[in-house]
């Protein structure tokens, strides 16, 4: 991997979600405290759900929620109200328990039968919020990312189209392996962000989380090594189980951090 990243190992995935939940408090804060606004993108899949009910349990009234913005890095072609849908789980996990304005929560229009419209009407929705010129990318003040056991983050699978993208926002992405569609943001959009932070927890990502970080095959079968924040943080919040492939050399050439 060549930009520089932080890599946090926890015994636990307890201690990963305490460990995250504490940094996601933290980041919230100092945005609003900084910049009077906190923007974040949101990730899907399963491991986050334990993240946003400690962050639900933790935060309460503690956060500033009328100032905090909430989108998503990728979702699934299906109605909010379906089992796969990210929006629905951060609805049901957090959303639904905090006191953050409707107004202040931008799911992606997934539902939209037409996933290439449902991206483009995202990416308008992003460049009115973050009023962008022509050219320019959202810098997100966090993007919560997962990591496939392929390697993939966001719905960026190896060897899909979007891995391409260098100008669009957001994209639809046909995934082959899924046999289906999925809408996501692009590498540049992931890459502006202020701080990026990877959930990787359990033995199954073990092989994928050594190759991203230590390998040298092609960055497109492992596309979550193409996450660099060309200028911002990059945090991997690892387990024990997901980190027992990674090399002691790793130790001395990143921040480790042991809890
Ligand atoms: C999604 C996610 C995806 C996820 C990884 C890991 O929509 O599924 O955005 O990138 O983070 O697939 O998923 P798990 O956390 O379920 O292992």
């Amino acid at each position: 991997m060549s930009s520089p990243f932080e890599l946090r190992r926890l015994a636990t995935p307890q201690d990963l979600f305490q460990a995250a939940a504490e940094e996601v408090i933290s980041n919230a804060a100092n945005a609003v405290a900084q910049r009077g606004r906190f923007a974040i993108a949101l990730a899907g899949g399963s491991t986050p759900r334990n993240l946003y009910t400690l962050i639900a349990a933790n935060a309460g009234a503690s956060l500033p929620w009328a100032q905090m913005y909430f989108f998503w890095g990728d979702e699934r072609h299906v109605p909010p109200d379906d089992p796969d849908s990210n929006y629905r789980m951060a609805k049901e996990t957090l959303l639904s328990k905090v006191p953050v304005p409707a107004g202040n929560i931008f799911p992606i229009p997934a539902e939209n039968p037409d996933a290439a419209a449902a991206a483009e009407i995202y990416e308008q929705t992003l460049r009115k919020f973050f009023a962008l010129k022509p050219g320019e990318f959202p810098r997100f003040d966090l993007i919560l990312l997962g990591m496939g056991p392929d390697g993939h983050t966001a719905s960026l699978f190896p060897q899909t189209s979007a891995l391409q993208e260098k100008s669009r926002i957001v994209v639809n992405n046909w995934v082959e392996k899924l046999g289906a569609s999925r809408i996501t943001l692009t590498l540049p959009a992931l890459n502006a962000a202020r701080a990026a932070l990877f959930l990787v927890s359990g033995s199954d990502k073990a092989s994928a989380l050594r190759e991203v970080l230590e390998g040298d095959g092609p960055a497109e079968k492992f596309p979550s090594r193409l996450l660099q924040p060309v200028d911002g943080e990059l945090i991997w919040f690892v387990d024990r189980a997901a980190a027992c492939e990674l090399s002691k050399s790793l130790n001395q050439s990143v921040e480790t951090r042991q809890s």
